[in-house]
């Protein structure tokens, strides 16, 4: 039981480690071409995945396990603003797919604990689609000049002097 929870939640670590890495590059690529909410959005978003590698780690130490810090594999070089949230949106969807039925086999081998930190993991997971998705739905309907009002905020809060995300 011990084995099989410590694998799922080092599998959860890849993907969670994969989802800050593309999220940070994203912030990047969002950041250099002014699109200051995305920017953001990326940005916080990666923090709350580094989070969950928190939780995820503090769990697979408990089990005595070892916390296997690798990601999936590179980013993925994407600079067009729609297919970053189309890909975020995926990937948030495939992980809250996978950490529901983890949550199920570790329920089956009587790991509540891990069962429950699944759970709460796929709150957070469909809470990060619906952010992504809702931004997917902006830019259809406002197109281009969705992304130029980002750029005139980002001018605004300088101009304020308010930080930049
Ligand atoms: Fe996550
Ligand atoms: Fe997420």
């Amino acid at each position: 039981m011990k084995e099989k929870s410590i694998e799922l939640l080092n599998k959860a670590v890849v993907d969670e480690l994969t989802a800050v890495h593309q999220y940070m590059y994203f912030h990047f690529h969002c950041d250099d071409q002014g699109y200051e909410l995305l920017a953001g959005l990326f940005k916080r978003t990666a923090i709350e995945e580094m989070l969950h590698i928190e939780r995820l780690a503090e769990r697979i130490i408990f089990l005595k396990g070892e916390v296997e810090m690798v990601a999936s594999g590179p980013v993925k070089k994407i600079h067009d603003v729609k297919k970053m949230l189309d890909l975020a949106a995926k990937m948030e969807t495939s992980s809250a797919n996978d950490y529901n039925r983890w949550a199920i086999e570790c329920s089956q081998n009587a790991d509540s604990v891990s069962k429950s930190l699944f759970e709460s993991l796929v709150v957070d997971e469909e809470t990060h689609f619906d952010q992504y998705d809702e931004e997917i739905e902006n830019l259809a309907k406002f197109g281009d000049s969705y992304l130029a009002l980002q750029s005139i905020e980002r001018s605004k809060n300088r101009a304020s002097g308010q930080p930049i995300d």
